[in-house]
């Protein structure tokens, strides 16, 4: 593949409640514990140079400030206008109560005046900071809260009417806890990002956002192939390996990957797939502008669902939670962790 950079008319758009139209595909940066924050940051540059315009931060992820050095050089150099890009950012655990501190920090190291997207990365409040081993155990650890939700959220919507972001979102989120603060919120969630592949498809969940006006945004689109030890388990399903994919990808004559994107983008999410490979990162791009896929084939694949969450949030089991279900609310019931 030769091309230097896609044509912007040629990718898909997804439409916010708002009307706004954005690309229906992203480029994830979860990546620095295994690649280094410059190195991630060296592929948002070649990602936007290449036609990517939305990139998924965050300030967990501890690559923000490498990341706002090539935003800067790409539009000191004119490859795009800030306008044209799509930039989200999120607020860690040990922020709840301080989101604009958060919410500022992210813009100074993004180096921006505003952000596209914020989000409320996890809907609870814990003390896992930057830096810190992921397995502490803090004493100070809560559970979800509707209150404290609620208290985040106000601070999210004052970032909107003060202009430092355009749009709020919530994240790892679950029926009955959107039940709980839909209602209460006075700027509504443009996104709900959660984890999507198609081995864990959340068609409750999706439908449900679909219908509450929010954009899903897939994250782990590929299966997250090489997500960190502690997000393994032995029954984690490999995405990339399913019959429905490794066919499709045969009779497309393409990589896996490529099935699971154009998978997401046909069903209606807006995927955000991780690589710092060139090769990888740019068909990942093309291949959504190219060859959907048969409506057989999305059959086929809506039929490899077997609810295997990857992301099960092992990191945050402490305090009492006698397993990761706690996280995940059971038969609708909020669970939270108490
Ligand atoms: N909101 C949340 O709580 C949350 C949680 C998790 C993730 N996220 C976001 O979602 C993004 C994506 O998730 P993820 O990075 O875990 O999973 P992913 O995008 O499903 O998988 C990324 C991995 O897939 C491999 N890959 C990428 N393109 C490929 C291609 N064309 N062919 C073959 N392999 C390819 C790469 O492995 P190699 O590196 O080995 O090449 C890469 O590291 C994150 O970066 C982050 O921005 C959000």
């Amino acid at each position: 593949m030769n091309t230097e950079r896609i044509d912007q008319d040629k990718i898909p758009k997804k439409t916010l409640s708002s009307g706004e139209k954005i690309p229906s595909i992203g480029l994830g940066t979860f990546g620095s514990d295994k690649y280094g924050a410059a190195e991630v940051a060296k592929a948002v540059y070649g990602a936007v140079k290449f036609g990517y315009r939305l990139i998924d931060c965050a300030q967990v992820y501890q690559n923000e400030a490498q990341i706002g050095e090539v935003l800067e050089q790409l539009m000191r150099e004119k490859v795009v206008k800030r306008e044209e890009l799509f930039i989200i950012s999120k607020v860690w655990n040990d922020m709840h109560d301080k989101v604009h501190i958060a919410c500022r920090q992210s813009l100074k190291d993004l180096r921006l005046d505003y952000l596209d997207l914020y989000l409320v990365h996890w809907p609870f409040r814990n003390y896992h900071a930057p830096g810190c081993d992921v397995n502490y155990r803090n004493p100070d650890a809560k559970p979800f809260s509707v209150d404290e939700y609620m208290e985040t959220w106000r601070q999210c919507e004052e970032l909107v009417e003060k202009g430092l972001v355009r749009y709020i979102g919530m994240s790892n989120m679950t029926i009955p806890k959107l039940e709980a603060v839909l209602p209460l919120c006075r700027i509504k969630p443009a996104v709900l990002e959660m984890e999507l592949h198609p081995s864990f498809q959340q068609p409750e969940l999706f439908d449900y956002a679909v219908s509450h006006n929010m954009l899903p945004i897939g994250y782990c689109p590929l299966g997250s192939p090489s997500r960190p030890e502690r997000d393994r388990t032995k029954d984690d399903v490999v995405d990339m390996e399913l019959p429905a994919v490794v066919n499709a990808a045969r009779a497309h004559g393409v990589h896996p990957a490529a099935i699971c994107l154009k998978w997401a983008v046909q069903r209606g999410q807006v995927p955000i797939p991780f690589s710092v490979k060139e090769h990888q990162y740019k068909s990942n791009l093309t291949c959504i502008t190219e060859d959907p896929l048969t409506e057989e084939e999305m059959e086929a694949i809506r039929l490899e669902d077997r609810n295997c969450r990857l992301i099960k949030g092992q990191v945050f089991l402490w305090n009492g939670a006698k397993g990761w279900e706690d996280l995940w609310d059971v038969d609708g019931k909020i669970t939270g962790w108490d």
